[in-house]
């Protein structure tokens, strides 16, 4: 049989097989392996979760990969359609329509496309779209909703049949899914091969400064494979004759950056540029097209702000593991000092990132009671390793807990908003990070 975890030898951004061990989580199951209640007695197979961070790049990633059919194949994730998210996705179309100069008919492929939502806006706008995801529940679904989409992991072959079909792709997307994959090299054959010569790739990931600053460890478990700042991409990008053009700062997924790149050889109009010393409408003309070809000086402030930070160092990584520790600490004995004091407490969303948290903090269906969901496909299942029961939103108003642990914690605002009714009526949410602390219907305000 095939191995099904394996250690990494080299960097799989440089190769370099050179490790400074940032923290080690222990051996833990997958963050969406939900259980069947019927299968609660059967023991899960967990897999190591071990933090390290290249000294050559200052790639931070998992010691251990997770054969990605195992991670990927049958996947519950999906992307929220909630106000927020969906807020975001149009923002992403202005983004791209404006950096890649997209004009309607223009190709854009999305990798990692889930079940096509943020396709179907591209589609809206007039572009042509086909999207590649390795979940084939999740294609299906997009299929059905006429977002043209391929179950398939992103490759030089999938991409090169796209060209062939389709022609060549203006943008090439990849929105959260670019940290999952543990061959980023074989991304970048991909849209080597369909790639239009002045097209750009739009790549959104987590950022890592943002990780830091905000102590969001519970976004570390094994479908993370990788934790990226600028420098880290820009090496990468770099040995596929890619450049780093523009960065745009995002809020979704605890703080996130789209990184657009363009091919080295791009087409950068000199002629054009030469015209423009004679004649002002040329050097207008030559200025759009030269650049968003030249990197915008975003790229060079965010570099020197990642060395001013450590990240090219120890020094942020150990930081943050100190940090870390502290802040799981704190939580675990917050909750069970509540629990002992005869309190009710559950969980607010069942996302990955909550399965992570508690498993970190010690946390259990001994402590939290249900975790609350608005993913009917995670409804009636048990969260992996803890056991606490997913309730839909609407079983959970009826017996409120006294505390909810807000796991979703990316959704905050929107979701202490919401919830207004629940904290007059005395309730209250434990935000977890960056430090624990309370929020009751006196200091929602901070949120709202
Ligand atoms: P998300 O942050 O998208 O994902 P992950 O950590 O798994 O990558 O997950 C948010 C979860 O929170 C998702 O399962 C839906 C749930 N949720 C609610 O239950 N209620 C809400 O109001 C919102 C916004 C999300
Ligand atoms: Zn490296």
């Amino acid at each position: 049989m095939r191995d099904v975890v394996w250690a990494v030898d080299g960097c799989r951004v440089c190769g370099r097989d050179d490790w400074l061990d940032v923290i080690s989580f222990g051996s833990v199951p997958l963050a969406n392996g939900f259980l069947d209640p019927a299968d609660r007695d059967r023991e899960e197979p967990t897999f190591p979760l071990d933090v390290v961070a290249c000294r050559g790049c200052w790639l931070m990633g998992l010691r251990h990969v997770v054969d990605p059919e195992v991670l990927f194949s049958h996947y519950v994730y999906v992307s929220s359609d909630s106000d927020l998210m969906r807020r975001h996705m149009r923002h992403i179309v202005e983004l791209c329509v404006d950096r890649a100069g997209l004009a309607a008919g223009d190709l854009v492929v999305e990798l990692g496309s889930n079940v096509g939502t943020q396709l179907g806006m591209f589609a809206d706008a007039g572009m042509r779209v086909t999207g590649v995801d390795p979940a084939r529940n999740l294609v299906e679904v997009a299929n059905e909703r006429g977002i043209d989409s391929i179950p398939d992991f992103f490759g030089p072959e999938v991409a090169g049949a796209i060209a062939r079909e389709n022609g060549p792709a203006r943008l090439v997307l990849g929105r959260q899914c670019f940290a999952h994959i543990p061959d980023v090299h074989n991304i970048l054959k991909g849209v080597d091969a369909v790639l239009a010569p002045d097209g750009v790739l739009a790549i959104e990931v987590p950022y890592l400064v943002d990780l830091f600053d905000r102590n969001e460890f519970d976004t570390i478990y094994h479908e993370h494979a990788s934790y990226y700042s600028v420098g880290t991409l820009n090496h990468l990008f770099a040995a596929h004759g890619l450049r780093v053009v523009d960065v745009e700062r995002v809020a979704v997924h605890g703080g996130s950056i789209v990184v657009f790149a363009a091919r080295d050889a791009a087409p950068r109009n000199p002629a054009a540029r030469d015209t423009a010393a004679r004649d002002t409408a040329a050097r207008d003309t030559a200025a759009r097209d030269a650049a968003p070809r030249l990197p915008r000086p975003v790229v060079a402030e965010l570099l020197a702000m990642e060395e001013r930070c450590g990240l090219t160092s120890e020094r942020a990584y150990l930081e943050f593991a100190e940090r870390t520790r502290r802040v799981i600490t704190a939580v675990g004995d917050l909750v069970r000092r509540l629990v002992a004091d005869g309190r009710r407490v559950a969980g607010y969303g069942a996302p990955s990132k909550g399965t992570t948290l508690l498993q970190f903090c010690g946390l259990s269906h001994r402590e939290l009671e249900f975790c609350s969901d608005t993913t009917t496909l995670k409804h009636g299942k048990l969260l992996p390793g803890t056991r606490i029961p997913v309730y839909s939103p609407e079983q959970a108003r009826r017996n409120p807990p006294d505390y909810y642990v807000l796991l979703a914690w990316n959704y905050a605002e929107e979701i202490i908003r919401k919830e207004r009714p629940y904290l007059e009526q005395g309730g209250r949410f434990i935000v977890p990070l960056p430090e624990p602390h309370i929020v009751s219907a006196e200091s929602a305000g901070e949120y709202i």
